[in-house]
Protein backbone atom coordinates (compact mmCIF):
# COMPACT_ATOMS: atom_id res chain seq x y z
CA UNK A 1 0.00 0.00 0.00
CA UNK A 2 1.07 3.64 -0.84
CA UNK A 3 -0.04 6.08 1.82
CA UNK A 4 -0.48 9.63 0.82
CA UNK A 5 -1.12 12.19 4.11
CA UNK A 6 -1.84 15.64 3.33
CA UNK A 7 -1.26 18.41 5.85
CA UNK A 8 -2.26 21.55 6.73
CA UNK A 9 -3.18 23.82 9.88
CA UNK A 10 -6.34 22.82 11.47
CA UNK A 11 -7.51 20.19 9.43
CA UNK A 12 -11.01 21.54 8.42
CA UNK A 13 -9.94 23.02 5.13
CA UNK A 14 -7.20 22.36 2.98
CA UNK A 15 -5.88 19.09 3.80
CA UNK A 16 -9.09 17.16 3.78
CA UNK A 17 -10.50 19.13 0.62
CA UNK A 18 -6.74 17.25 -0.68
CA UNK A 19 -7.66 14.03 0.94
CA UNK A 20 -11.33 14.05 -0.02
CA UNK A 21 -10.24 14.87 -4.08
CA UNK A 22 -7.24 12.81 -4.18
CA UNK A 23 -8.92 9.57 -2.58
CA UNK A 24 -11.69 10.43 -5.90
CA UNK A 25 -9.29 9.90 -8.34
CA UNK A 26 -7.68 6.97 -6.82
CA UNK A 27 -11.02 5.30 -6.56
CA UNK A 28 -11.83 6.23 -10.15
CA UNK A 29 -8.90 4.85 -11.31
CA UNK A 30 -9.48 1.81 -9.50
CA UNK A 31 -6.53 1.79 -7.51
CA UNK A 32 -8.28 2.42 -3.81
CA UNK A 33 -6.49 -1.38 -2.47
CA UNK A 34 -2.86 0.25 -3.62
CA UNK A 35 -3.79 3.59 -2.36
CA UNK A 36 -4.22 5.19 0.61
CA UNK A 37 -5.11 8.69 1.92
CA UNK A 38 -5.36 10.46 5.44
CA UNK A 39 -4.78 13.80 6.42
CA UNK A 40 -4.08 15.74 9.78
CA UNK A 41 -2.82 19.61 10.64
CA UNK A 42 -0.11 20.46 12.53
CA UNK A 43 -2.19 22.53 14.77
CA UNK A 44 -4.99 20.97 17.69
CA UNK A 45 -7.35 23.70 17.05
CA UNK A 46 -9.57 22.04 15.79
CA UNK A 47 -9.12 17.94 16.50
CA UNK A 48 -12.47 15.93 16.45
CA UNK A 49 -14.22 18.36 13.79
CA UNK A 50 -15.81 17.75 10.93
CA UNK A 51 -14.29 19.94 7.86
CA UNK A 52 -15.42 23.89 7.37
CA UNK A 53 -18.98 24.14 5.96
CA UNK A 54 -17.59 25.77 3.00
CA UNK A 55 -14.98 23.41 2.22
CA UNK A 56 -17.87 20.61 2.63
CA UNK A 57 -20.33 23.14 -0.06
CA UNK A 58 -17.11 23.29 -2.57
CA UNK A 59 -16.62 19.91 -2.62
CA UNK A 60 -19.67 18.59 -2.51
CA UNK A 61 -20.10 21.12 -6.21
CA UNK A 62 -17.92 19.10 -7.36
CA UNK A 63 -19.39 15.71 -6.25
CA UNK A 64 -16.90 15.47 -3.39
CA UNK A 65 -18.53 14.55 0.17
CA UNK A 66 -16.28 15.66 3.00
CA UNK A 67 -18.40 15.22 6.09
CA UNK A 68 -17.52 12.17 7.53
CA UNK A 69 -13.71 13.68 8.03
CA UNK A 70 -13.14 14.46 11.30
CA UNK A 71 -9.59 16.70 11.75
CA UNK A 72 -6.65 15.24 13.92
CA UNK A 73 -3.19 16.42 14.75
CA UNK A 74 0.22 15.38 12.72
CA UNK A 75 2.44 13.06 14.76
CA UNK A 76 5.99 12.20 14.58
CA UNK A 77 5.00 8.34 13.82
CA UNK A 78 2.65 9.52 10.68
CA UNK A 79 6.49 10.75 8.95
CA UNK A 80 7.33 7.47 9.24
CA UNK A 81 4.45 5.47 8.56
CA UNK A 82 3.37 7.75 5.30
CA UNK A 83 5.24 7.67 2.15
CA UNK A 84 4.40 10.93 1.14
CA UNK A 85 3.96 13.82 3.59
CA UNK A 86 2.76 16.53 1.65
CA UNK A 87 2.30 20.21 3.40
CA UNK A 88 -0.18 22.77 1.93
CA UNK A 89 2.52 25.28 2.83
CA UNK A 90 6.07 26.48 3.79
CA UNK A 91 4.68 27.41 7.54
CA UNK A 92 3.02 23.68 7.70
CA UNK A 93 6.53 22.01 6.08
CA UNK A 94 8.52 23.85 9.17
CA UNK A 95 5.71 22.53 11.82
CA UNK A 96 6.38 19.08 10.06
CA UNK A 97 10.32 19.24 10.02
CA UNK A 98 10.33 20.25 13.75
CA UNK A 99 8.62 16.75 14.81
CA UNK A 100 10.14 14.68 11.97
CA UNK A 101 12.24 11.74 13.09
CA UNK A 102 15.61 11.72 12.33
CA UNK A 103 16.36 10.53 8.50
CA UNK A 104 12.66 10.72 7.49
CA UNK A 105 12.86 14.42 6.41
CA UNK A 106 12.65 13.80 2.20
CA UNK A 107 9.01 12.63 3.01
CA UNK A 108 7.93 15.76 3.48
CA UNK A 109 7.10 18.09 0.60
CA UNK A 110 4.91 20.92 -0.76
CA UNK A 111 1.82 19.32 -2.21
CA UNK A 112 2.03 21.67 -5.26
CA UNK A 113 5.41 20.51 -5.91
CA UNK A 114 3.37 17.81 -7.97
CA UNK A 115 1.20 20.81 -9.74
CA UNK A 116 2.22 21.66 -13.06
CA UNK A 117 3.05 25.02 -13.10
CA UNK A 118 2.32 25.83 -9.70
CA UNK A 119 5.95 23.91 -8.06
CA UNK A 120 6.99 26.44 -5.57
CA UNK A 121 3.54 27.59 -4.50
CA UNK A 122 1.73 27.75 -1.73
CA UNK A 123 -2.15 26.38 -1.31
CA UNK A 124 -3.46 29.62 0.85
CA UNK A 125 -5.16 29.17 3.73
CA UNK A 126 -9.04 29.67 3.06
CA UNK A 127 -10.25 29.84 6.47
CA UNK A 128 -10.40 33.91 6.91
CA UNK A 129 -11.90 34.44 3.35
CA UNK A 130 -14.88 34.57 1.89
CA UNK A 131 -16.34 31.21 -0.15
CA UNK A 132 -14.44 31.96 -3.39
CA UNK A 133 -10.72 30.94 -1.96
CA UNK A 134 -12.61 27.63 -1.47
CA UNK A 135 -12.98 27.10 -5.32
CA UNK A 136 -9.42 28.45 -6.00
CA UNK A 137 -8.21 26.06 -3.34
CA UNK A 138 -9.92 22.91 -5.06
CA UNK A 139 -8.47 24.15 -8.42
CA UNK A 140 -5.14 24.12 -6.87
CA UNK A 141 -5.70 21.01 -5.12
CA UNK A 142 -7.10 18.88 -8.28
CA UNK A 143 -3.81 19.74 -10.26
CA UNK A 144 -1.61 18.55 -8.05
CA UNK A 145 -3.64 15.52 -7.08
CA UNK A 146 -3.51 14.81 -10.90
CA UNK A 147 0.36 15.15 -10.70
CA UNK A 148 0.65 13.06 -7.53
CA UNK A 149 -1.50 10.34 -8.72
CA UNK A 150 0.74 10.06 -11.89
CA UNK A 151 3.92 10.19 -10.33
CA UNK A 152 2.98 7.41 -7.85
CA UNK A 153 1.70 5.20 -10.94
CA UNK A 154 4.89 5.40 -12.87
CA UNK A 155 7.06 5.14 -9.38
CA UNK A 156 5.16 1.89 -8.68
CA UNK A 157 4.32 0.82 -11.88
CA UNK A 158 0.58 0.41 -11.07
P1 LIG B 1 -6.70 24.78 7.21
O1 LIG B 1 -7.36 26.19 7.55
O2 LIG B 1 -5.28 24.83 7.74
O3 LIG B 1 -6.73 24.75 5.72
O4 LIG B 1 -7.55 23.72 7.85
C1 LIG B 1 -7.37 26.74 8.84
C2 LIG B 1 -8.35 26.38 9.72
C3 LIG B 1 -8.38 26.96 10.98
C4 LIG B 1 -7.43 27.90 11.33
C5 LIG B 1 -6.43 28.23 10.44
C6 LIG B 1 -6.41 27.66 9.19
N1 LIG B 1 -7.48 28.51 12.60
O5 LIG B 1 -6.68 29.43 12.85
O6 LIG B 1 -8.32 28.14 13.44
Amino acid sequence: MVKVLFVCLGNICRSPTAEGVFTNMVQLSKLGDRIQADSAGTHAYHIGEAPDGRAQEAARNRGIELGKLKGRQALAKDITEFDYVLAMDHENVENLLRICPEGYESRINLFLSYANGLENEEVPDPYFGGSSGFDHVLDMIEEASTGLLNEIRGKYNI
